[in-house]
């Protein structure tokens, strides 16, 4: 499953499960691009990352929610790289609170992130991944869009609509050959879990028949075989892993 030359764009690749994407691929002989919003030097250690394993990489500061940052990212992609073939929208965000406490504001900034990012992006490299060899749009969705969370409505709204948004745009890629899927992780140990309390994350393990959260590797390993050429004949799909929690 070699990546070599592929450019991908990651975004939210600073940190957990973004950052595992960034380096496996790039691992695997891709161009990355590492995309940031805040967390500059941590991008740059994702990047130097990358090249140490024999890719290469762009860091670039961009706030998916932004049109114009995300047009400059894809500006940047272009020169360094050339086309994008394969966009992985991972960037997302929480605000969590039960719902009679949520106020607009709250709904959303986490649609702004979570699905505003998502369209600013695939907008920007839709023409890139429709014109690849083997393009692909993988989206990082979440157990939570398929059950639910307790203080997670706005979050959760966004993950499902995730699943509308890919099975539209596999059909709408298809004669292109290009194909759009999800990737559908349970809870990984990365920041976003540790701002859960100890005791929901302990109720959250009971359910979770393989008996422990994922790594951001479990899910880069995922991404990696729907990033290759491999999975070519694979669309509109739910790639869920979650240790065996239903769905
Ligand atoms: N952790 C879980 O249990 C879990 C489970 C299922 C799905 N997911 C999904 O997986 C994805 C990554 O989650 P994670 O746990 O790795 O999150 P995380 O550790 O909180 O990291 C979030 C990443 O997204 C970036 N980001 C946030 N807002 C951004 C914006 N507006 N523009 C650009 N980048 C932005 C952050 O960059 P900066 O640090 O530079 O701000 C960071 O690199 C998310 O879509 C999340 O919904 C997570």
């Amino acid at each position: 499953m070699t990546l070599d030359d592929r450019t991908c764009v990651v975004t939210g690749a600073s940190r957990g499960i973004g950052r595992a994407i960034a380096e496996d691929l790039g691992a695997h002989g891709a161009n990355v691009v590492v995309n940031y919003r805040t967390s500059e030097s941590e991008a740059y250690e994702v990047a130097d990352a990358v090249e140490e394993a024999g890719g290469s990489a762009l860091p670039v500061q961009a706030d998916v929610a932004v049109e114009d940052d995300v047009a400059s990212m894809a500006e940047r992609t272009t020169e360094a790289f050339g086309d994008a073939e394969v966009l992985v929208n991972n960037a997302g965000m929480t605000i969590d609170k039960k719902f009679e406490n949520m106020t607009r504001e709250d709904w959303d900034r986490v649609i702004e992130v979570n699905l505003g990012g998502v369209f600013n992006c695939t907008k920007a490299y839709f023409e890139d991944i429709k014109h690849a060899d083997h393009g692909r749009l993988i989206n990082i969705s979440s157990v939570v869009g398929q059950q639910g969370n307790y203080g997670q409505a706005n979050y959760a709204t966004t993950k499902s609509g995730l699943f509308g948004f890919t099975r539209t745009l596999a059909l709408e890629l298809a004669t292109s050959g290009s194909t759009a899927n999800c990737v559908s992780p349970g809870f990984v140990e990365t920041d976003m879990l540790e701002t859960v309390p100890e005791r929901v994350q302990e109720k959250i393990l009971r359910r979770i028949p393989l008996d422990r959260f994922a790594t951001p590797q479990d899910i880069a390993g995922i991404v990696r075989f729907v990033a290759s050429e491999d999975s070519s004949y694979m669309t509109g799909q739910i790639l869920a892993a979650n240790g065996g929690m239903e769905w």
